[in-house]
């Protein structure tokens, strides 16, 4: 073994016993991120920045107001329990309201008219004078009137309704569809020299935006690319398009907004929102005849930074991966990918005795 292969095991050997040290203790670990590892600086700049960023949000001035999301979610839940209490959320009533009639004129009109709808509900079922912090929230929702604009219709709708269920609906006859749209679905990285409509694109983003999402906050955007000078900036930045990224028509970069939560715990939800929402993006696409293949976003320093530079990325705004897109070349192949089978997948009740 010549001397450089023995330094390099050596130094190979302490790496792998100090990892085993570190990870056995909080406080190695802590001092292993402090001093050897930048590994996650950005990402707690970037959750620190989200807490900032939410309170500012809280007051407004953006289109959506993750604050009113949530509470407006949190009265729902309240509407719909069985059986419903007879005072509910008077903890959080006021501060709904006050964010509600802050939001005014600034929040998109759907939010705002989903909270003034929910809102409405949620005192025409409270009883009268059961709570004063009830009371206290009706006055400044009733003394705000005026300045509320929502449509009728919207009032009347945009609150919870008896769920319409599968017996009623085509979808029960459709399993076989969705087997053959999951089945059929496979990463395609050969597309056809075609630009992809943009009505197409928005009709896909707005089935996404059904998807479920951590209170309704939703707490992502779409950057969609289809200049293809840009698409081919933004596509040299990802390691994993080597060899394919000169023939990828579209492009969407799917942001995660740290903004949406108040507390680090909530750090992760960002990807698992944006997550669902770009598989449901992935399979719109797929019925509407496109080819679609997800690409990884690792935390690079220096990649993050060209890309926070390129797409003017706020400091809490995480790229939680990029979707290309477009018309499949049918001469193209596809991998097999091979799914792992159920039984290693799923166990049911683990761990309980029998
Ligand atoms: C989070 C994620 C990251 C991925 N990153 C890449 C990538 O960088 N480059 C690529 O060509 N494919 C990428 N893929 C596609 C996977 O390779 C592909 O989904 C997997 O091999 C299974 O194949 P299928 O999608 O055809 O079922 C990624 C998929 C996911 C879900």
């Amino acid at each position: 073994m010549t001397p450089r292969n023995i330094k390099r095991r050596a130094v190979s050997s302490i790496k792998t016993n100090w990892v085993a040290l570190a990870s056995s203790s909080e406080l190695l670990g802590k001092l292993h991120y402090f001093f050897l590892s930048s590994a996650f600086d950005r990402e707690v700049r970037s959750v620190l920045a989200g807490h900032q960023l939410h309170q500012i949000n809280r007051n407004n001035f953006e289109k959506s107001n993750y604050a009113l999301r949530r509470n407006i979610h949190r009265l729902e839940k309240g509407l719909i329990m069985r059986p419903r209490r007879a005072v509910f959320a008077s903890d959080y009533i006021q501060e709904t309201v006050n964010v509600f009639v802050d939001a005014l004129g600034h929040t998109n009109e759907e939010e705002s008219s989903w909270a003034e709808s929910v809102l409405t509900e949620y005192f025409d079922v409270l009883e009268q004078d059961a709570d004063d912090r009830v009371e206290s929230a009706r006055k400044t929702f009733h003394e705000n009137q005026d300045r509320r604009a929502t449509h009728a219709e919207y009032i009347r709708t945009r609150k919870p309704y008896q769920y319409r269920s599968h017996e009623e609906s085509w979808l029960i006859s459709s399993h076989e569809f969705f087997f053959d749209l999951a089945t059929q679905r496979r990463s395609v990285r050969w597309f056809e020299d075609q630009p992809v409509p943009r009505s197409t694109i928005d009709k896909a983003i707005e089935i996404a935006a059904s998807a479920p999402s951590a209170c309704n906050r939703q707490p992502y955007k779409y950057l969609v690319f289809d200049d293809p000078s840009l698409v081919g900036e933004i596509a040299s930045l990802p390691m994993g398009v080597k060899g394919y990224e000169h023939n990828i028509p579209a492009l969407a970069v799917l942001i995660g907004k740290l903004r949406a939560y108040p507390f680090p715990r909530d750090r992760h939800v960002i990807y698992i929102d944006a997550s669902l929402s770009a598989m449901t993006f992935v399979y719109s696409l797929e019925s509407l005849g496109l080819g679609t293949c997800i690409i990884n976003w690792p935390d690079i320093p220096e990649l993050e930074s060209k890309m926070e530079s390129k797409l003017s990325l706020g400091p809490d705004e995480r790229v939680v991966m990029l979707i290309a897109f477009g018309f499949p070349d049918k001469s193209a192949y596809v991998p097999s990918s091979v799914k792992q089978p159920l039984e290693v997948l799923r166990s049911y009740n683990p761990g309980a005795r029998i």
